[in-house]
């Protein structure tokens, strides 16, 4: 049970937080530092699911895809946000986390390829993305080791990259430093709402008060049993299959973060080549797959054969939270007190700092900043409505 909240604690809200990733944690430790007595309720290690799978590209330029442009300002404003996020958290839990910014290189395999990436560095070029254009020549200037088939590259300095399982560690700390409590290997059965109020929550078969509750149990927000159908957040789990390799880290094959056709490739001070992802919908389907693995593997070596001789470090799954339009849910429920922040999809490390304080701030204050006031769980009513409506009529 919790100790006796302090008098500043009085004056705020109790808090428990569904779900100890990245969201769980860095929002738990905001309201925690604000004074809120706070308690994330993870059902295995806290950060264990796609915030550890991750890779830690903060990569707002050279992820956009046609359709994401709504997205793209939220994206840019948390990529500016993460040096000096970064810093504070670094002094508040005296982790490093690894923020690398030599930038990001996307490469084409072959000749065949240049064109696809023309069109793409015009699109981004479009939306005024500080990107340049390399020839082959340029971009092997840039990284020795890429294949000599490499005949075109784009160079985008501002896409950055952080070891995203050092930031669950250091958001794991600094929750904990804060005041917050952490309950591990403690699923949440459901959240008690009544009277459209969140309760609290039930743990071990008892309600556990709360004033407020936070939804961030990433690919599993959909399925906590007690949320009202408005309330649930339309995310689904998004399969990505990943690897990881072994670099001398005295002699790394590369510095940048890379890009190519069906392929992105992550190095790690500490020597760490991470190569991910694919993208699956497989719903929860922990199954690591030769077809899967084989595929990240060749595309790699044809623009980086030197990985052929480095020892393979790890191979995982991840599940993205993807929500109906790719988009990060944020914010107010129909259910007073119940608060969301999920549906990161694939940017969830760099939507990390805008998150924690916009979701944080609202949840202090009652007011959604304006930043992530279109992102809210409300842009789905009229199509849960519908679908409901069309399901009372079969
Ligand atoms: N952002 C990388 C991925 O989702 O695979």
């Amino acid at each position: 049970m919790p100790n006796a909240p302090t008098d500043h604690q009085k004056t705020r809200p109790t808090v428990a937080v569904v779900g100890g990733g990245i969201c769980g944690l860095g929002i738990g430790w905001r309201l925690a530092a604000a004074g809120c007595r706070v308690d994330v309720f993870d059902r295995g290690v806290a950060g264990r699911e796609a915030s550890w799978a991750a890779a830690g590209m903060l990569a707002a330029r050279v992820e956009t895809e046609p359709g994401e442009e709504p997205l793209l300002a939220l994206n840019l404003e948390s990529q500016a946000m993460w040096p000096d996020f970064a810093q504070e958290l670094e002094a508040a839990s005296d982790i490093a986390l690894g923020y690398r910014d030599e930038g990001t290189l996307v490469v084409a395999a072959h000749r065949d390829d240049a064109a696809e990436l023309r069109n793409t560095y015009e699109f981004h070029r479009s939306l005024d993305l500080d990107m340049e254009w390399l020839t082959g020549g340029q971009a092997r200037r840039i990284e020795p080791h890429l294949a000599p088939g490499v005949s075109a590259g784009v160079l985008s300095k501002g896409d950055h990259q952080v070891d995203n399982r050092q930031l669950v560690l250091a958001l794991r700390d600094a929750f904990m430093r804060a005041g917050g409590t952490l309950h591990e290997n403690t699923p949440v059965e459901a959240i008690d709402v009544e009277a459209e109020q969140a309760k609290g929550v039930q743990v071990g078969g008892r309600r556990f008060d709360a004033d407020m509750v936070l939804l961030a149990a990433g690919a599993w927000s959909y399925d906590i049993d007690g949320v009202p159908p408005a309330a649930r957040p339309p995310v689904r789990p998004l399969k990505g299959q990943m690897l990881s390799l072994r670099m001398d880290p005295r002699a790394p094959i590369m510095d940048h973060v890379l890009w190519g056709p069906g392929i992105y490739i992550v190095p790690r001070r500490d020597g760490t080549l991470i190569l991910g992802a694919t993208v699956e919908e497989k719903g929860f389907d922990t199954d690591l797959t030769a077809g899967g693995i084989f595929r990240l593997l060749e595309a790699a070596w044809e623009i980086l054969p030197q990985i052929e001789e480095l020892p393979i470090n790890e191979m995982w799954v991840g599940f993205r939270p993807t929500s109906r339009d790719d988009a990060p849910i944020l914010g107010a429920t129909p259910v007073e007190g119940l608060v969301v922040a999920t549906g990161h999809h694939r940017n969830g490390v760099l939507l990390a700092p805008l998150t924690i304080d916009a979701v944080s701030a609202f949840m202090l204050d009652g007011v959604a900043p304006k930043s992530i006031e279109t992102f809210g769980i409300d842009r789905f009513a009229v199509r849960q409505t519908q679908t409901a409506n069309a399901g009372s009529q079969e």
